[in-house]
């Protein structure tokens, strides 16, 4: 069975500011005493730069990332762009993006073909909605969103699944440990379909309400190999516990 080390991710969203990145010297601490894990965080695109200067230990990454290396695009960031200012995770795909900026599957793909050509560690997110899960369509909608998201090429960057259920994310819900189970396992199931030996291989995160209370059992569930973690990823008293939690799990 292939051995995966557990991956933690904080998620910043729109939030966080130069003060706030004095929470990264604590977290950097915690991640080097939790020699088993790995540790990022993804700030807003204005804090990658200083974030990597002050916790080169941890990995620094943007929340998203466009598809195209430079152009006409107003607002937006490149994977060159997050590159030279230190980040070494894109996440892509993320339900509020494809929410709010109405992402396709096909848009996360190019974003997450274009951060894993560079060599980034990219995360593709996905997940149902509340009424989907009631619909009893939850595996089916993940299982098309990585048909449609995960590109078939993994280049040279490490391709990362976040499954984060849509009504988990900032609201205090957690998904069982059964049904988690049951999607991580969907989830596995379809990467070793496409990548074989190498999708035994690649790390398939939780997210959604992860806290210091409930990481434990979440690690404990097969196929769990860490978590990508929003609100309780803005302050190191939050987040050190999840890490530990991490580093304490088989
Ligand atoms: P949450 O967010 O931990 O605040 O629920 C998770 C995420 O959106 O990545």
């Amino acid at each position: 069975m292939a051995v995966r080390r557990k991956l933690i991710v904080g998620n910043w969203k729109m939030n966080g500011s130069l003060a706030a990145l004095a929470e990264l010297d604590p977290m950097a601490a915690a991640a080097a005493n939790c020699c088993d894990v790995d540790v990022g965080i993804c700030p807003p695109f204005t804090l990658v730069a200083p974030a990597a200067a002050r916790a080169p230990s941890l990995a620094i990454g943007g929340q998203d990332c466009h598809a195209a290396e430079s152009g006409a695009h107003t607002g937006c960031v490149s994977v060159p762009m997050l590159k030279e200012a230190g980040a070494k995770i894109a996440i892509t795909g993320h339900s509020e993006r494809r929410a709010d900026q109405h992402e396709s599957n096909e848009d996360v793909r190019a974003k997450a073909l274009s951060a894993l050509s560079a060599g980034l560690l990219t995360i593709v997110c996905v997940g149902e909605s509340a009424a989907q899960r009631d619909a009893d369509e939850a595996v089916a909608v993940v299982t098309a969103q990585l048909a449609g998201s995960v590109p078939d090429e993994t280049q040279t960057g490490e391709l990362v699944v976040a499954y984060e259920p849509i009504w988990a994310i900032g609201t205090g819900k957690v998904a069982t440990p059964a049904d988690v189970a049951e999607m991580h396992t969907a989830i596995r199931a379809h990467l070793r379909s496409r990548f074989g030996a190498e999708g035994e291989g690649m790390r398939i995160l939780y997210g959604g309400s992860v806290k210091a209370d409930n990481a434990a059992e979440l690690f404990a569930v097969p196929d769990v190999d860490g978590a990508l973690v929003g609100g309780a990823s803005l302050t190191a008293a939050q987040f050190v516990p999840i890490i530990e939690a991490a580093a304490s799990a088989k």
